[in-house]
């Protein structure tokens, strides 16, 4: 028998992850612990709850509380009135029985659900380029469809990255460059864990022999590529966290920078990336002022991706990250967004986005 705990007035928050067979349930353990004592601090009820266990018509659930010593308890606890979903992988969230769940608690008249689904790189472009307002800050983009998709795309613009469209941290992205009056004209650079590796080529399909290779069966995305401003070297981007704060408006919680290992082609810090403060990185390259209009710029257009972005996917979303690049004209680009977002290590920033899923939460209660 497990025993109940009860809410005692509290408002009730169930952050939802998936069941695992080795360690009970799957996600960042350090996260929800953070996420579950923000949380109480904040006068709310938390636990965790697996898709398995979110039982809906039944008037408890089956949830993991945090005890004070850091260890998990199951208890029978309340429903929840809001669901923070956290479901680590997209293979799981795509089961038939848990897109099923969620829909349940899309429709449940007494709970909110948010972050409902991950996204897909190739619908986020095709959502901002709907918009006359966020298009400009997409990125030349294209569904790869073979040989010609990349001969049509290297016509158009000389560099190009070639990436997963249900990709994560760096897997699988490639970029190719076209260098004219080169005797191996086209050059293909394939990231690796932390280095990438590079292969040149005389002609086009013999180098789109080696794309086939890493890419046969997957859906890629080609896109038109920016050459991001550099410090010493070293290409860096923009991860901008946006929330939806305690009136349910979108708004930037923090930005970081992350800059480029020296051999790598994404700026990933488990790839040899360092984090690294934008208000310190951007005016080495552009100087104070014109470094303060394009963060302000950077703010702006943050939330009005994220609203275009989560009116077009008709779902309700209450975060969502961005990793966005500044070339080296200081133009903005877009170029994912990922609605389970990771931990920010920059504390203000953390601290900040902890707090703020039990705004949006309490507004999401009150709006009821
Ligand atoms: N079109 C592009 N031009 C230049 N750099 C890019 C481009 N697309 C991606 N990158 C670099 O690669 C990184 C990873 O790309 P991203 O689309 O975020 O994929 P992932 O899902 O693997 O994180 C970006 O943060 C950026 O540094
Ligand atoms: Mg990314």
């Amino acid at each position: 028998m497990i025993s109940r705990v009860e809410s005692d007035g509290r408002p009730v928050v169930a952050i939802l992850t998936m069941h695992d067979s080795y360690s009970m349930f799957r996600g960042n353990r350090q996260n929800f612990q953070e996420i579950i004592k923000t949380g109480k601090d904040m006068g709310f009820m938390v636990y965790v709850v697996t898709v398995r266990d979110l039982k809906l018509n039944s008037g408890t659930v089956k949830g993991y509380t945090l005890q004070s010593d850091n260890s998990w308890e199951q208890r029978l606890c309340p429903l929840p009135q809001v669901i923070y979903n956290r479901i680590p992988y997209r293979e799981d969230e795509s089961l038939p029985w848990v897109r099923r769940k969620i829909k349940e608690c899309q429709k449940h008249p007494h709970i909110d659900i948010y972050n409902p689904h991950f996204f897909n790189k190739w619908q986020l472009f095709s959502w901002l380029n709907k918009s006359r307002l966020t298009k400009k800050w997409a990125p030349l983009t294209k569904r790869m469809k073979g040989f010609p998709t990349l001969y049509e795309m290297i016509k158009r613009k000389p560099y190009l990255y070639l990436k997963p469209e249900d990709g994560k941290a760096g897997q699988g992205i490639m970029r190719v460059r076209y260098q004219r009056n080169n005797s191996l004209p086209y050059r293909i650079q394939i990231q690796n864990n932390k280095n990438s590796t590079t292969y040149k080529a005389a002609s086009l399909e013999r180098l789109w022999n080696r794309v086939y290779q890493e890419t046969k069966g997957s859906s890629y995305l080609i896109q038109q590529g920016i050459e991001l401003a550099q410090v010493h070297g070293r290409a860096f981007d923009l991860r901008i966290l946006v929330q939806k704060n305690e009136f349910g408006a979108w708004s930037v919680t923090g930005i970081g920078a992350r800059m480029a290992g020296a051999k790598s082609i994404t700026t990933h810090v488990p790839r040899g990336g360092t984090i690294e403060d934008p208000e310190k990185l951007l005016p080495i390259v552009f100087g104070q002022e014109r470094s303060e209009a394009i963060l302000s710029e950077v703010r702006k257009a943050a939330v009005h991706m994220a609203r275009q972005i989560e009116k077009s996917s008709g779902h309700t979303h209450g975060e969502m990250s961005m990793d966005l690049g500044i070339d080296s004209e200081g133009v903005l680009w877009f170029f994912e967004a990922n609605s389970r977002p990771m931990k920010f290590d920059e504390p203000a920033i953390r601290k900040k986005s902890l707090e703020r899923i039990f705004q949006y939460s309490d507004y999401l209660i009150n709006q009821r």
